[in-house]
């Protein structure tokens, strides 16, 4: 009853701190009867096993704007040509139309950006993205849809030289790698800003 009468005493100097304890006291009373959790071990040994390296290369694979993490390797309009042809028009249409539910990689209007007002505007490459090496991270990690991954460094590079050269965004005698790709400018790149909002009150 003492110790009871010294808590509710502290009380009267914080709400807060007062519970805390309160809580404290229960939880001892309770511990007796049931079985402390026990600390967590510091690996879950019977789960998984680390990854080796070559397991964490294979799956490192993203590029961001600035190029990193473009591999080696150089690729033409012509040979993007071809292998539009053979690998992606059966979806997306021998001119980038987009058929049936496949979308529209070339064209698409350039003169208005009101996508949000009007959602039946086709977003494409030469319309939308802001940075031309989200071709080859996309490329690379999602097409051919049936067939992810199946596409060589110089193809993946071939292909979006084509896409960017009918997007009518660079030349089609534009050699693609590494170097050249990060510093094409896309159309739709002035549209986009660095969302620097930081939440809470200020918040707009
Ligand atoms: C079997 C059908 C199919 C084939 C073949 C195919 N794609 Fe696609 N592609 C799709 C679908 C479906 C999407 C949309 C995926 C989504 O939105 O998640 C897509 C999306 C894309 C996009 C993104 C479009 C955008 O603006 O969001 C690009 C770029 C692309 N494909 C390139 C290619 C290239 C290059 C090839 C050939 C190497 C290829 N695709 C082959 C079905 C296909």
């Amino acid at each position: 009853m003492r110790r009871r009468g010294r808590l509710v005493a502290a009380c009267v100097l914080s709400v807060t701190a007062c519970r805390g304890r309160d809580a404290g006291v229960v939880q001892k009373n309770a511990a007796s009867s049931v079985r402390p959790t026990p600390p967590a071990p510091e690996r879950f040994v019977s789960i998984g096993r680390a990854a080796t390296a070559a397991e964490i290369r294979a799956w490192d694979i993203d590029v961001n704007p600035s190029g990193e993490g473009l591999p080696p390797g150089r690729g033409t309009y012509d040979a993007g040509t071809t292998l539009f042809a053979k690998r992606c028009a059966v979806c997306h249409g021998a001119k980038g139309e987009g058929l049936g539910p496949y979308p529209k990689l070339i064209g698409g209007p350039t003169d208005a950006f009101n996508f949000a007002s009007d959602a039946k505007i086709p977003k494409t490459i030469g319309n939308y993205w802001p940075y031309a090496t989200t071709l080859y991270d996309y490329i690379r990690r999602a097409m051919p849809l049936t067939a992810p991954g199946s596409l060589t460094p110089d193809e993946i590079y071939s292909v979006a030289a084509f896409l960017l050269a009918e997007n009518g965004i660079v030349g089609k005698t534009m050699v693609i790698d590494a170097r050249t790709l990060p510093r094409v400018q896309m159309p739709a790149r002035a549209h986009f800003v660095v969302d620097d909002r930081k939440g809470g009150p200020g918040f707009r």
